[in-house]
């Protein structure tokens, strides 16, 4: 009798870590306010009539942007480009370090041209979907190249570019992170030629500069700059002829020579697949483009992260030390767990000026109220949440190939710190110092940070079979618990 006690009591300890070295991680920290967004709409479906205008949060979590946080910047029948607000606008104290970072989303509808432009911003594109080709012009050349889906392009400030999906079934997303040169936070596109809603830069000179500067009649500048009605948008239908010229001299990343001189050059694309996932194993894989792997990344000091999980998986608690995601989902839906000690409350109620100028700064008291919020929500795809540095996140997926993918802002010198799994940080805690630590007994301690033998992502329905599976051996038990 009191042998079958002390296996109960072993068993129930057994499960009870299973069930707290996971899930319940938070279970360790103080917690005071939970934050249960309501649940998002699930899915597509353009406008979904829940009113609210791009600056209103959707959710009470500032780190989480639904879809109705995007402001359409372009959109026609050909595509759409979505930009978040600055972040700050949600919030300026929390987002301040990412003040100068700009979020954006682009589709582009089969057989269509984004029509040549450049930036008074540097930017980071990342492929999610389809195929295309992107080209470069400057005063000395001309390249294009082939790009596909987990493809990097960085794009430096005032570089023109233009894009073509050259797919005739599906579109090409892209997602883009762009960093202004001139305001911190603001930046605009420049057109060499008028389109719908769009005109020239050519039009902000005078007809004798423009006629002597090309050398041109004056009557033939109405074309470059003209007023009368200019029925197209800046993304455009082309034809399978026309696809056929623009991609005839287009370069795949891939083909390229890793050895190759050329491949540091900056804005050419490679393929975040090159490299095989930092973590992996049935459960997800996870691949990261780092500044110093990556050159074309390095001035920027952005690193480009793609995760794609199976359904039910876990990626397991872990805090970046320098570097703030920008992360956008892909695909499926996935519950979003962090613990912030910073508060925001009040701040929402508020209208806050959105950025504070240099000098002006709000000295604001950072009380340490020991106090952890839990910030919790369901994300879907097409929606953006912040994961800032130091903050300890964890992502449940809830689709299969749930599809996430990053854009990690100082990125160079951040270490990943796990919480979890074969390789976290707190399993090195020797025992005395993890019993004084957590309070716990020898035996708890011994167990509590190495009872998860995944590492990266970890299954959540395991602990379900836990209790059914075939009994162990006396002797097993017996080993585990340490008796
Ligand atoms: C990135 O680093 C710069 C310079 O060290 C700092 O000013 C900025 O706040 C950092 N941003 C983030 C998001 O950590
Ligand atoms: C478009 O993409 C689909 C799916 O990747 C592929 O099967 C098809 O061949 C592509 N068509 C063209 C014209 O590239
Ligand atoms: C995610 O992984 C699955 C399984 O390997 C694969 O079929 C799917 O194409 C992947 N999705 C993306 C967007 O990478
Ligand atoms: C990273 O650390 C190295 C060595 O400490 C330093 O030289 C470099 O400037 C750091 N890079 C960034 C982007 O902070
Ligand atoms: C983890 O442990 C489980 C059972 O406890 C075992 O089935 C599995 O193979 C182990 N996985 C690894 C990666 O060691």
């Amino acid at each position: 009798m009191a042998t079958i006690n002390k296996i109960t009591i072993t068993l129930l300890l057994l499960i009870s870590i299973a069930f707290s070295h996971c899930l319940a991680f938070h279970d360790f920290h103080v917690e005071v306010q939970a934050f249960e967004p309501p649940q998002q709409e699930e899915q597509e479906g353009p406008g979904g009539g829940s009113g609210g205008g791009w600056e209103e949060p959707e959710t009470n979590n500032p780190y989480h942007f639904g879809k109705l946080s995007f402001k359409n910047w372009f959109q026609s029948k050909e595509g759409f480009v979505k930009m978040l607000p600055r972040f700050t606008k949600r919030s300026s104290t929390l987002f301040r370090g990412i003040v100068n970072h700009r979020f954006l989303f682009m589709e582009m509808e089969p057989n269509t041209f984004l029509v040549p432009h450049h930036l008074d911003a540097d930017s980071v594109f990342l492929v999610l979907q389809g195929r295309g080709v992107i080209g470069f012009v400057t005063d000395k050349t001309k390249e294009t190249f082939r790009i596909t889906k987990g493809d990097v392009v960085r794009v430096p400030s005032g570089v023109t570019r233009f894009f073509t999906n050259t797919n005739d079934t599906v579109p090409l997303r892209i997602a883009k992170i762009a960093v202004p040169d001139n305001s911190p936070g603001h930046f605009q596109v420049y057109f060499p030629s008028r389109s719908q809603f769009h005109q020239s830069y050519f039009s902000g000179f005078t007809r004798d500069v423009l006629s002597a500067s090309l050398n041109i009649p004056e009557e033939l500048l109405g074309k470059l700059t003209g007023s009368q009605q200019m029925r197209q948008g800046i993304m455009r239908r082309v034809t399978r002829d026309q696809i056929k010229e623009l991609t005839e001299h287009a370069t795949s990343p891939s083909n390229k020579d890793k050895d190759d001189k050329d491949i540091s050059r900056v804005w050419n694309p490679f393929s975040i697949f090159t490299q095989d996932p930092i973590y992996s194993n049935d459960f997800g894989r996870f691949h990261e483009a780092n500044p110093k792997r990556f050159s074309q990344l390095q001035d920027l000091d952005i690193s480009v992260a793609w995760a794609n999980m199976t359904q039910g998986s876990l990626f397991l608690p872990h805090f970046n030390s320098k570097t703030t995601f920008v992360a956008f989902v892909e695909n499926g839906c996935a519950r979003f767990e962090m613990a912030s000690p910073y508060t925001f409350q009040g701040e929402q109620q508020q209208q806050q000026e959105p950025w504070f100028g240099p000098g002006q700064e709000e000295e604001e008291e950072e009380e340490m109220s020991g106090r952890v919020q839990k910030i919790v929500s369901r994300v879907c795809k097409g929606e953006v949440f912040i994961i800032p540095a130091g903050h300890p996140f964890a992502m449940l997926s809830q689709s299969q190939n749930f599809v996430a993918v990053g854009f990690g802002i100082n990125a160079s010198n951040s270490t990943r710190t796990f919480l979890a799994g074969q390789d976290n940080m707190l399993s090195n805690l020797d025992m005395v110092a993890t019993r004084l630590t957590f309070g716990v007994g020898e035996k708890l301690a011994e167990k509590l940070f190495t009872s998860q033998n995944c590492s990266g992502f970890a299954p959540t329905v395991r602990r379900h079979q836990f209790p059914e599976e075939p009994k162990p051996s006396f002797q097993s038990i017996f080993n585990l618990a340490g008796f």
